[in-house]
């Protein structure tokens, strides 16, 4: 006899960051399966997957070298705490991930997500400073910028959703964008950023870290301007500040380079990465530091390292099937794919500038953004486009095309069909 499960109700799982308003089950596409770009639901309905999951299935479902690396590792060891002993998994990722970063970022620690990461690498810098022995304790940060769920990742944030009635664990000068999204592409706009960055950095003396996102994801899907980032390295130099990046969106291979920070030919101080590194197929993030830094925490005056981890930080599991992602990168030439992808959707995108309720078009590597002139239009588009089996990610009154690096011509010119038939039909409703 097939043992045929029972379908369950949604009614018991608390959905994170959702409105409990929102979660009913009538609104929800349940995903049953994933197959290359594409996912389908429990009535055998196939959707392109342009939000690659939750952003981290960048090698698409089903790929057979994460699931071989996986059951591999499995079957020889799930995991051995890092903390008690040493395993080849974890020395094994953290030489491939030293060697695909530039300068001596060579020391790597391993979490879980993304916001573990982010909470360890705001750790290390502030423990960095008191290591020298001396107080510094405040982190500079985008406004609109976001580092994670945990309570220090979400004190970064200065996005409303992220806000929280609570004392301040550390102070935080939070950096307005002196421009709309749309006018941040200037080289003034960089300047402005950067003169913005400088008066955070003059305020106070007391900075330990700055810390940004190539790209800004959750903020608004904001392109930053060319000069930006290499403007900030040169600022933090200056300052005598530690720089971090979170590249837990950008990192492997999102913006056509390995890391978003490449196009600006910089080295930061630490760096964060997670979604990608592990194909969205087992948790797991990374996060990088110089030499400096990691000599410098042996003088941590508590323990002489650094107070952070978890029972399951580098998973074995996990690092397996990450160095199984850098290989399938490297092998498969995913990187130099996920660029010509997304030149080919940002120029097709364009095209949509002269649609009715098209506000920007904005691109970064495969991260495609089109901003509408209100929300109402957005909301409308990402239903005509879910109706067309298309499934992706708004945020407010934008919508962001990422699907996974391994998307073909054929998906994108499909997936871009779909896209401009949901904005006619959503503009003609407008009328
Ligand atoms: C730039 C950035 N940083 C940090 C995070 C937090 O990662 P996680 O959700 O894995 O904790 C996210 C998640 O969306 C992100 O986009």
């Amino acid at each position: 006899m097939p043992n045929v499960a029972a379908r369950h109700d949604h009614d018991r799982v608390w959905r994170p960051w959702t409105p409990i308003s929102t979660a009913s089950d009538e609104t929800v596409v349940e995903v049953e399966a994933g197959d290359g770009y594409r996912v389908r639901d429990t009535q055998g309905n196939w959707y392109i997957d342009a939000l690659s999951g939750s952003l981290n299935t960048i090698l698409g479902y089903g790929h057979p070298a994460l699931m071989k690396a996986m059951a591999a590792q499995t079957s020889v060891l799930p995991h051995f705490d890092l903390t008690v002993g040493m395993h080849q998994p974890a020395a094994e990722l953290a030489h491939r991930l030293s060697a695909l970063l530039p300068g001596d970022l060579n020391r790597v620690l391993l979490a879980n997500s993304g916001s573990e990461g982010i909470e360890a690498a705001i750790r290390m810098t502030l423990d960095y400073w008191t290591s020298r022995g001396e107080d510094r304790r405040r982190v500079i940060s985008f406004a609109n910028g976001y580092h994670g769920s945990t309570l220090l990742a979400q004190h970064l944030s200065g996005l409303p959703v992220t806000g929280g009635n609570w004392a301040e664990p550390f102070p935080v000068s939070r950096v307005e964008l002196p421009l709309p999204p749309a006018e941040l592409r200037t080289a003034r706009a960089s300047e402005l950023l950067l003169a913005a960055f400088e008066a955070a950095l003059c305020e106070a003396d007391d900075t330990a870290a700055v810390i940004v996102e190539p790209f800004i994801n959750v903020g608004g899907g904001i392109v930053l301007p060319t000069g930006f980032l290499a403007g900030l390295r040169e600022l933090c130099t200056r300052h005598n500040v530690l720089l971090v990046l979170d590249e837990v969106f950008c990192g492997m291979g999102r913006t056509g380079r390995m890391f978003g920070f490449e196009h600006a030919g910089i080295t930061p101080d630490i760096v964060v990465v997670s979604k990608g590194l592990s194909g969205g197929y087992v948790p797991i993030s990374a996060v990088v530091a110089t030499e400096q830094v990691y000599e410098t925490l042996s003088r941590e005056p508590v323990l002489g390292g650094l107070r952070y981890g978890h029972t399951t930080s580098g998973h074995a599991i996990a690092c397996a099937v990450a160095s199984a992602v850098i290989t399938t990168l490297e092998d498969e030439g995913i990187v130099a794919n996920a660029q010509a992808m997304g030149a080919l959707l940002a120029t097709r995108c364009e095209a949509l500038l002269e649609a009715p309720g098209v506000h920007d078009v904005r691109a970064f590597g495969l991260i495609a953004v089109v901003q509408f002139d209100a929300e109402q239009t957005a909301v409308a588009v990402e239903r005509e486009i879910l109706a067309r089996g298309v499934l992706l990610r708004r945020q407010g009154d934008t919508l962001m095309l990422v699907p996974p690096l391994t998307i073909d011509e054929q998906g994108v010119y499909t997936l871009f069909e779909r896209l401009e038939a949901a904005v006619r039909v959503a503009a003609s409703e407008a009328r």
